[in-house]
């Protein structure tokens, strides 16, 4: 298969890069560097080393002779996308090219205003040259469980439900009650990918993706194949970020009652569920939503988790209740479905204490590097900020 990776210097995309090579397939990635210079804006770098782009491409060209191909551009230049989907003519296009982080949409109107240009713009542009060069190509979109908003106060469905309204019944897409600038505009994405497939017949699979975690997968073997690993207030995802903080005696950041309930999923997993897509693409003109995750924990949950594993490694972790910066409910019902990816063979790779456990003894071994930057563990990034 021939896989085109917008988005392939980032977290989930050198690792997806280096398991799509490894299976065989041909990879194109494209990206434009904007998560290193957005992690340098705020003042952090990855916990564990990563190597330049030059010398990224330049192992995975040796590693795997003749099924890689790289091109740097922004998803922004109509131009260059079409010029790259004509040449590369891809049969499956895996999208990850955005800007991904809640609180970096939040700082100010100018994070806001990047961060929905760059994901809708870049959006609509690919599914453009998609639509002009490659109908028949299987469009996989990176969206985020986060679009359908954590406390709707109903169980949440997989895409579409079904709903009865003054005597009549009809099957509709799940309302979408997003909790950031950043999730809107996922929301916004979705709108467009769901009209594309009608409007001209695409197919396309639109990811709710949960919380991703982890330092490891199959693939990443020695130093030179670590994927970045943030753990700054903006782009660290929670789990990432207070192994991080146990690593080096940082009180884990608890948001409030740390009652918020989330889907997360191991990034091994991550891989594994958008490989399982790829392998079982919609028909033409389906809009497939899949909700990817794994298990569902508490913020505060979690934290005790870590506490836990870290003190198997000898660890003394302890946790403290931080101001809510965010408006969120801090305790609130959360259920949702997440079926077809199982249904499809997907199987959890470890337990999250295993995880953790892994990422605790990856980062000790890099540990210096998150003390270096200890001081912008915790901003305190504001939601309703004038
Ligand atoms: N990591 C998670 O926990 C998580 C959870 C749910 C959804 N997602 C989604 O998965 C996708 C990948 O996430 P990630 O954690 O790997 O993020 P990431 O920031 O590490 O990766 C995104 C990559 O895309 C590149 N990029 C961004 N805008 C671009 C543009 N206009 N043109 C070209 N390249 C561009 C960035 O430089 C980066 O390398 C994102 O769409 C994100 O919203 C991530």
């Amino acid at each position: 298969m021939k896989i085109l990776i917008p988005g392939m210097d980032g977290y989930i995309g050198w690792a997806l890069t280096l398991h799509q090579l490894s299976l065989g397939n041909e990879v194109c990635g494209l990206d434009n560097f904007s998560r290193r210079k957005n992690v340098d804006e705020m003042n952090s770098h990855s916990a564990l080393p990563i190597l330049s782009i030059e010398k990224r491409i330049d192992y995975l060209e040796k590693k795997f002779p003749g099924k890689f191909s790289f091109y740097e551009g922004d998803l922004l230049d109509s131009h260059f996308i079409d010029d790259v989907v004509k040449r590369f003519s891809p049969d499956a296009v895996v999208h990850l090219a955005e800007q991904p982080s809640a609180p970096f949409s939040m700082i100010d109107q100018e994070h806001n205003i990047y961060t929905q240009q760059n994901n809708v713009i870049g959006t609509l542009n690919l599914l453009h040259s998609i639509q002009r060069h490659v109908p028949n190509t299987h469009l996989v979109k990176l969206g985020t469980m986060g679009e359908y908003g954590y406390d709707p106060g109903l169980e949440i469905a997989e895409g579409f439900f079904e709903i009865e309204f003054r005597g009549k019944k009809a099957t509709i897409p799940y309302p979408k009650l997003a909790g950031s600038w950043y999730h809107w505009s996922k929301v916004h994405d979705s709108n467009n990918i769901m009209f594309a497939c009608k409007l001209w017949g695409l197919r396309c699979t639109d990811i709710m993706q949960g919380i991703v975690y982890g330092t490891r997968t199959h693939e990443i073997t020695n130093e030179n194949e670590f994927t970045r690993y943030d753990f700054d207030e903006a782009f660290g995802t929670v789990i990432n970020r207070f192994c991080a903080q146990a690593v080096t005696g940082y009180p884990l950041t608890v948001y409030g009652l740390g009652g918020q309930t989330r889907g997360f999923l191991a990034l091994v997993d991550s891989i594994q569920c958008i490989s399982i897509l790829l392998e079982n693409p919609p028909h033409d003109g389906e809009y497939r939503v899949v909700n990817q995750f794994d298990q569902q924990y508490g913020v505060r949950d979690l934290a005790e988790k870590v506490q836990k594993v870290g003190k198997t490694l000898g660890l003394d972790v302890t946790i403290q209740t931080k101001e809510n910066p965010r408006k969120e409910m801090e305790k609130h019902f959360y259920q949702a479905d997440h079926e077809k990816l199982k249904k499809l063979g997907f199987e959890n790779t470890r337990s999250v204490e295993e995880e953790i456990k892994l990422i605790l003894e990856d980062l000790l071994e890099h540990k210096e590097r998150i003390e270096s930057k200890k001081d912008i563990m915790f901003k305190g990034i504001k939601w309703n900020k004038k």
